[in-house]
């Protein structure tokens, strides 16, 4: 009996020096084949068992058992060893050769430009806001002096949401001036990327959605000469020093005075135009600055509204705005 206890002792020693000499996959399995397997050594010891006198075989029983059982559980870590060495580089990593080229993805064009707006603006001083796009008509437009019957509300009739509250897509990133100011105090210096959408039928130059870039500043004394000479630095820093612009009259409810920005360079030119109109703005109306609590006799401001596709128009000499939209890698690696 003792001898078979040494020998199940022995063979065991025998397959853990074997398993932990084994340098790859394919070594381990034979060690596994030699000792487990059919025709293996502790194959051999339990056939042995069966020679003992019965009341020694469980003892004898039991060593083996608890052998194969430590053996099994060796071959599991040393096989997880070798699978690991075997997934690792065979060579040293050189961590100083340079990166190999590679065709990564890009800014879509439209978050490019936004992103240099929205430099250019922090130069001056303004902070990035945000507002929902499914706005409440308040805020769209009553809030913004555009009652329910005011003629200016048609031209940006849109997309309502059929639940009984009738949210709306907002037409226009102007909501969001009502949201900043009944959240803040003044003085406020403003600018607000975003998503608008409108009626608008899918032509070469107009889509349903688009995005817009609003800008409010409100302080006291603030003046038209503050609107344009902010305005005209922006728009030199984003598309070069030959742009000019020319203010014209126009009429927003929630401006007076309303003016429309007409811009023009060498590419306006060369599409044959003399100036394409790209922005909307005026002095806040007294009105709006009731509607968020603050006193018209004490605060002025301006505030502006533009197309972020029309600048990126402009800047990469692009002719279809649905060009932006349609995903087409070859458009998009261009930029
Ligand atoms: N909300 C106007 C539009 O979508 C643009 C605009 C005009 C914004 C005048 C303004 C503004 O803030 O003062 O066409």
């Amino acid at each position: 009996m003792s001898t078979l206890l040494d020998r199940i002792d022995a063979v065991k020693q025998a397959a853990l020096a074997e398993l932990r000499a084994a340098r790859e996959l394919p070594a381990l399995d034979r060690a596994k084949g030699a000792f487990l397997g059919a025709e293996g050594q502790f194959t051999t010891l339990m056939k042995e068992l069966g020679t003992l006198a019965k009341e020694l075989r469980p003892l004898a029983g039991k060593a083996v058992n608890a052998a194969k059982q430590e053996l099994e559980a060796q071959l599991a870590v040393r096989r997880e060893e070798l699978e690991l060495s075997a997934a690792l580089p065979k060579e040293p990593t050189d961590f100083t050769l340079p990166g190999r080229p590679r065709r990564l993805g890009k800014q879509h064009p439209l978050t490019q430009v936004t992103a240099d707006i929205v430099k250019a603006f922090r130069k001056l001083g303004f902070a990035v806001a945000d507002g929902p796009e499914i706005e409440d008509e308040y805020h769209c437009f009553d809030a913004l002096n555009t009652p329910a019957d005011h003629p200016a509300r048609d031209s940006q009739d849109t997309f309502f949401l059929d639940v009984p509250s009738r949210p709306l897509l907002r037409t226009h990133t102007s909501s969001v001036q009502i949201r900043v100011m009944e959240k803040t105090p003044p003085p406020i210096r403003i600018i607000v990327p975003g998503r608008v959408f409108r009626r608008d039928n899918a032509d070469a130059t107009h889509n349903p959605t688009f995005h817009q870039i609003e800008g409010l500043y409100v302080d006291k004394g603030v003046t038209v000469g503050d609107l344009k000479g902010t305005v005209e630095a922006v728009f030199q820093d984003l598309l070069g020093n030959d742009v000019k612009l020319r203010f014209r009259p126009h009429y927003f409810s929630y401006t007076e005075p309303s003016l429309e920005i007409d811009f023009t360079n060498a590419l306006v030119k060369k599409l044959g135009k003399d100036w394409l109109e790209i922005a909307g703005c005026g002095m806040v109306h007294p009105g709006v600055f009731e509607k968020v609590g603050y006193d018209p006799e004490v605060w002025s401001g301006w505030a502006f509204g533009f197309g972020i596709e029309r600048i990126a128009m402009l800047r990469y000499g692009i002719t279809d705005i649905r060009l932006f939209y349609e995903n087409d890698t070859r458009f998009l690696r261009q930029f």
